[in-house]
């Protein structure tokens, strides 16, 4: 039943898609960084529904606001509760979802380990959840610019079958990311992506994408060796998202496509540490930063709400034809970005201060 992440940076989100609001608490953050809701409002932004013809049509503006943990703009070191209100409920649109568990969606499965769940809009397995992670996610990523210049970047490489050509990751930044709805910075793959969404979405279907990320100026000696390695609970951080199907760091899976001689990153002398030539690694070794950008890629399987007609049979066994009602999502992943960047910044913030810690932070 965890809805916590977190050993130093400790954060716990709250809420179902139909309650009364959803957000988080956050706890770790240092006291003396200023903060207000100007800080976070941004990302939620990034995240929120209806925010254009590609995603969902449920409309909420999704404005936080600061509970506690904040006094005139200043942390004080105490927990920091975020809270946004849900707005734009219709649970009339889930009445036939009550009887009928969606496939691939996590109605059946919520049932049968609690015997009871949320009416409507598929409670904590909500795509809602993820507000509270954005929004503490937002608090974490400042203490990281603030005090290491750390930089985190994601965007979509790909969607359905339509791949981003190569992005560079040591130059990429939001605003060539929001350059395009789908928030993939090669122009011509984007116009193609869209054009895919938009078709899918009047097909009443869904399609899947990937989104990969980079964080830039992480110091080297981040991460725990053995169970609590950087890319370990980065995988467990992205594979937490809603809709996730797979993680992988650096070469990833076509790494075991090279030998070693092409894929070991070999050392050149750099300004005050070794850096390296290439990056098979990921900026990760041995589960702690090497100093070079971290780069992972994070694969969404297509949303299971679909409008077109599927087969399938009640919770009492019986054939019925599921044809969705409700606003969904024909894709997650341009509305994924911002909350894979949330994700990552909560797990290094938390490698940040359990390296302070240990007396190697700032
Ligand atoms: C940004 C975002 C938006 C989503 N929108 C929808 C949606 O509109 N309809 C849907 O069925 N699932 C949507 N999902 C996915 C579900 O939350 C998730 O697939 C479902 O709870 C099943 O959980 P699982 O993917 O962990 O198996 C979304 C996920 C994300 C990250």
């Amino acid at each position: 039943m965890s809805s916590t992440l977190g050993t130093l940076l400790r954060v716990a989100t709250f809420g179902e898609s139909h309650c009364k609001g959803v957000g988080a608490v956050l706890e770790g953050c240092p006291p003396g960084m200023t903060l207000c809701e100007a800080d976070i409002q941004p990302q939620l932004d990034r995240r929120r529904p209806g925010q254009s013809k590609l995603t969902t049509d449920r409309r909420e503006s999704d404005r936080v606001t600061i509970l506690s943990g904040v006094e005139n703009g200043i942390t004080l070191g105490t927990p920091i509760g975020l809270f946004v209100p849900n707005k734009d409920q219709r649970p009339g649109d889930y009445q036939e979802m009550r009887r009928i568990p969606r496939p691939s969606h996590a109605d059946y499965t919520y049932q049968m380990k609690y015997g009871v769940r949320a009416s409507s809009g598929g409670g904590r397995a909500s795509a809602r959840e993820t507000i509270g992670r954005v929004a503490a996610g937002a608090v974490a990523e400042k203490m990281l610019g603030e005090v290491w210049g750390v930089d985190i970047v994601a965007w979509v490489s790909a969607i359905g079958d339509i791949a981003a050509g190569d992005v560079d990751g040591e130059t990429i930044n939001r605003r060539i990311v929001d350059g395009n709805l789908v928030r993939c910075p090669d122009g011509a793959a984007a116009a193609r992506m869209e054009a895919l969404v938009a078709r899918i979405k009047e097909e009443k279907d869904s399609v899947g994408g990937i989104v990969t990320c980079v964080c830039r100026q992480v110091p080297a000696g981040w991460g725990e060796p053995v169970f609590d390695k950087l890319e370990a609970k980065l995988a467990q951080a992205m594979l937490s998202i809603p809709a996730t199907k797979g993680f992988e760091v650096g070469s990833g899976f076509a790494g075991t496509r090279l030998k070693g001689s092409v894929h070991n990153d070999a050392f050149v002398a750099g300004a005050g540490r070794l850096s390296t030539r290439t990056n098979h690694s990921g900026g990760i070794q041995g589960g702690i930063s090497n100093g070079e950008s971290i780069v992972f890629r994070v694969a969404f399987k297509p949303p299971a709400t679909i409008g077109l007609a599927q087969q399938t049979v009640d919770f009492d066994g019986n054939p019925v034809t599921l044809a969705a009602k409700g606003r969904h999502d024909p894709c997650v992943v341009p509305r994924a970005v911002p909350i894979v960047e949330a994700m990552t910044a909560l797990v290094l913030g938390d490698f940040a201060l359990r390296q302070c810690a240990v007396g190697g932070g700032r």
